[in-house]
C-alpha cells in the first residue's frame, strides 16, 4: 500500500515583482533574465510568512478533496524558509486548519517536496496513515541578498499542497544526495551565543550557477530514466513531467535529451520563478486546476537543489 494525490491546491502572494522592477534596483535587464533563464516575473510575499503561504495552499488542497482535516493522519512540509524555528511550518498550518494529527516540517531544499512524498509513501507502507497532507512552502525572498543580481532575479515565493489517500498511485522513486556546501549554500544566523566566535556569513543564498546548470541537467535526466524503469514505463507512456522550476533551459536541455514531447515537460517558471521544493506542487496544481490530467496519466516529478539533493518519482494520476 502507498498513496494517491486526492487533490491538489497552491498559493503565491498578490505582490509580483516584473523584471522591469527589478532592473530599477540591480544591474539587470528584462531581456538577461528572460533569455538566461525563462523568469519574466515571480510573486513575492508583503508581510506573508511561510505558514500563511503554506495555510492558503492548504485549505485549497482540502477544497479540492472534501477532506476535512480533522481526517488527517499527518501534516509533513519541505521547507528550507520557515518563519520560525519552532513551530515548524506544519505545525503552524495544523494549528490555522484546525487539524489535530502530528506535523513536521523535512529540509532537502529544492528537492524538499519529493523527498517529502518519500517519507510520506512510508506511513501509507506502515499502515499509519489514511489521509495525509503534504506540503510545499518558502519564502525565499527573506534569504535573498537583494543586491545580488546572481541570485535576487531568480528565487521567489509561493506554497502548494497535496492531499494524499491510501492507493497504489506512488509507483517508484529515487532519492540522492552529495554533500557540498560550495556549490550552492544557504548560511544560517549564527545567533547570539558568546561561546561560538567563527565570524557569520551574510544569512542569503549564492550559488555557483554554471555549476548547478551541468550538475542539473545530468541529474534530472538520469533520475527521469530511472523512475521510469523501476516503474516498468517507458518515455512514451509520460503523460507530464513536472521538473522543479529552476531555468527553463535547464528544462528545455533536459527535454532535448529525451523521447519524451517537449510539451510534456510542464513549465510556469515564466510567473513564478524559482520557488524551491514549492515550485513542484504549484505547477502540479495549475496542471490539475486547468483539467489537463486525466485518470490513469503517469506523471514523473524531478527535482534538484541544494545539499547537492536530487529527488524524481513516477505517479499515476486518479482523480
Ligand atoms: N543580469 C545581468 N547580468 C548578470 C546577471 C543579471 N541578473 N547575473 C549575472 N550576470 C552576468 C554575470 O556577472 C556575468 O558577467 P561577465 O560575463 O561580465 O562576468 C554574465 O552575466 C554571465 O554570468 P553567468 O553566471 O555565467 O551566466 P549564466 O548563463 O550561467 O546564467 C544563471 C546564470 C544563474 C541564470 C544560470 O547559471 C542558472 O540558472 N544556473 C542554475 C541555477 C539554479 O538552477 N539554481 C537553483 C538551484 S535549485
Amino acid at each position: 500500500m502507498n498513496f494517491q494525490i486526492l487533490g491538489t491546491g497552491s498559493y503565491a502572494p498578490e505582490h509580483i515583482v516584473t523584471n522591469d522592477d527589478l532592473s530599477k534596483m540591480v544591474d539587470t535587464s528584462d531581456e538577461w533574465i528572460a533569455e538566461r533563464t525563462g523568469i519574466r516575473q515571480r510573486h513575492i510575499s508583503v508581510n506573508e510568512t511561510t505558514h500563511d503561504m503554506a495555510y492558503q495552499a492548504a485549505m485549497r488542497a482540502l477544497d479540492d478533496t472534501g477532506v476535512k482535516p480533522e481526517e488527517l493522519d499527518m501534516i509533513l512540509c519541505a521547507t528550507i524558509s520557515s518563519d520560525l524555528a519552532s513551530p515548524n511550518v506544519a505545525i503552524m498550518v495544523q494549528k490555522m486548519i484546525g487539524a489535530t494529527c502530528p506535523a513536521m516540517d523535512i529540509s532537502a531544499a529544492c528537492s524538499g517536496f519529493v523527498y517529502t512524498l518519500d517519507v510520506a509513501a512510508g506511513y501509507f507502507a506502515r499502515g499509519k496513515a489514511k489521509k495525509m497532507l503534504v506540503l510545499g512552502a518558502e519564502r525565499l525572498s527573506k534569504m535573498l541578498d537583494w543586491e545580488d543580481r546572481a541570485t535576487c532575479v531568480i528565487f521567489a515565493d509561493g506554497a502548494g499542497a497535496v492531499v494524499l489517500g491510501e492507493g497504489e498511485s506512488y509507483l517508484s522513486s529515487k532519492l540522492t544526495a552529495k554533500g557540498d556546501d560550495d556549490v550552492i549554500k544557504i548560511p544560517y544566523y549564527v545567533g547570539l551565543s558568546p561561546f561560538f566566535t567563527i565570524p557569520g556569513e551574510k544569512p542569503c543564498i549564492n550559488m555557483k550557477g554554471r555549476e548547478v546548470f551541468k550538475f542539473a541537467v545530468n541529474a534530472m535526466y538520469n533520475d527521469v530514466q530511472e523512475v521510469l524503469e523501476q516503474s516498468g514505463l517507458t518515455q512514451k507512456d509520460v503523460s507530464y513531467v513536472i521538473p522543479h522550476q529552476a531555468n527553463l533551459r535547464i528544462i528545455d536541455a533536459v527535454a532535448r535529451r529525451m523521447d519524451i514531447a517537449p510539451e510534456k515537460f510542464y513549465h510556469n517558471i515564466e510567473r513564478f520563478g524559482n520557488t524551491s521544493s514549492a515550485s513542484i506542487p504549484i505547477a502540479l496544481d495549475e496542471l490539475n486546476k486547468a483539467g489537463k490530467l486525466k485518470a490513469g496519466d503517469y506523471i514523473v516529478l524531478s527535482a534538484f537543489g541544494g545539499g547537492l539533493t536530487t529527488g524524481a518519482c513516477v505517479v499515476r494520476w486518479t482523480k
